[in-house]
């Protein structure tokens, strides 16, 4: 492992760096660094008229935007910088574009940051009104539920960063702005519970199930796919639901902008999900061994998605009250139907077919 010893660095090192220190009172300034010819001088990158100057602009210099198959270096060293010789290695692992990309992430990135919302500010949450005790109850279990599996989507992208190369800084900073987004959806969900005289209800083992099967995935892209194309595309298409359904203006305003954020979230890993496959060196191979992990955490991301804790506050919310959950679980099912045919097609989209092989059915078990 590469340590670096500062006790014991260079002796010359230490007499020229005290030297060039006594130079400075006398004048004598080094500025090699003004005059390096590596150094790709003359950059700039165009302004877009009413948007500002956006990453994807920075990337149209081709000496800067160039993404190398297999990054050139494993320090920190900014892409398209000179650097100096004998820099520290940050000891990353994902040093192959493959395994990172997508080739939607700059956008997404300008996308994230031009749409930050505020969670304490932008809900209209002075508009909450009392609910039939039912119907606080299932909203409040819906916000439990969200609360709960919210955040994995920030641990997951954090698991990994540090372990990306620099040299792929778009997908890093476009993974900072999902944990940003994470933590927002995480606190707006507890603040929905926690507002309108109910509090936070069940969280279910079966959940948590699905969530540790993300969190511990052993590569990144088995846990990118099962978290950004499988489990946050149905969480899209609850939203979508959510907003549809909920009771007050408050609850459809939480879910609309939950919902443009998971939406770029869910964008990134299914363009991600295509770009390895396409570029894997061993596709096949590759493609055999997702198909067995997709197998079993699609089992394990529907038992979470039928679970009655789950299931059933969407059902009392879609009937307006326990009375008419009948009808409530007529749309409950066209919301599963949904899911799922969403959720073939994202795979189709990423060249990943799973329709024929799923055990899953757009036809809701219940
Ligand atoms: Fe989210
Ligand atoms: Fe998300």
């Amino acid at each position: 492992m590469a340590i670096i010893d500062l006790a014991g660095s260079d002796a010359r090192e230490d007499d020229e760096r005290a030297a060039y220190l006594d130079g400075i009172a006398e004048g004598r300034y080094d500025l090699s660094w003004m005059h390096d010819e590596r150094v790709a001088w003359g950059s700039k990158a165009a302004l877009r008229p009413g948007v500002g100057l956006t990453l994807k602009a920075t990337n149209q210099l081709d000496h800067y935007g160039k993404v190398l198959d297999r990054a050139p270096g494993g320090s920190m060293a900014p892409r398209g910088a000179a650097f100096e010789t004998d820099l520290p290695q940050m000891l990353y692992t994902y040093n192959d574009k493959y395994l990172v990309w997508a080739d939607n992430v700059e956008s997404l990135y300008d996308e994230a940051i031009s749409r930050q919302w505020d969670a304490t500010r932008d809900i209209p949450w002075h508009d909450l009104e009392p609910l039939p005790p039912d119907m606080e109850r299932a909203m409040c279990q819906v916000a439990t539920f969200l609360t709960e599996v919210e955040f994995i989507a920030a641990d997951f992208p954090a698991k990994w960063l540090w372990r990306m190369n620099q040299h792929f800084h778009e997908v890093k900073l476009f993974l900072a702005t999902q944990v940003v987004d994470e933590a927002r959806h995480l606190e707006v969900f507890r603040k929905r519970a926690l507002a309108n005289g109910g509090g936070l209800g069940l969280a279910s083992r079966t959940a948590e199930r699905a969530l540790s099967m993300i969190i511990n995935a052993d590569t990144y892209l088995k846990g990118s796919y099962l978290m950004h194309v499988l489990g946050e595309g149905l969480v899209l298409d609850i939203f979508r639901a959510g907003e549809f359904l909920s009771p007050t203006d408050v609850e459809k305003k939480i879910f609309r902008l939950c919902m443009q954020d998971e939406a770029r979230h869910v964008s990134y890993g299914t363009m991600h999900l295509k770009y390895f496959l396409e570029h894997h060196p061993d596709r096949e191979t590759a493609l055999t061994e997702l198909h067995q992990f997709a197998d079993a955490g699609e089992d394990i991301i529907q038992r979470a998605f039928t679970s009655a804790s789950v299931i059933e506050p969407f059902a009392v919310i879609a009937g307006e009250g326990v009375e008419g959950m009948e009808t409530g679980f007529e749309t409950v099912r066209l919301v599963y139907s949904k899911m799922i045919e969403e959720y073939f097609r994202r795979c189709d989209r990423a060249g990943f077919p799973r329709r024929d092989r799923s055990r899953l059915s757009p036809a809701a078990p219940f």
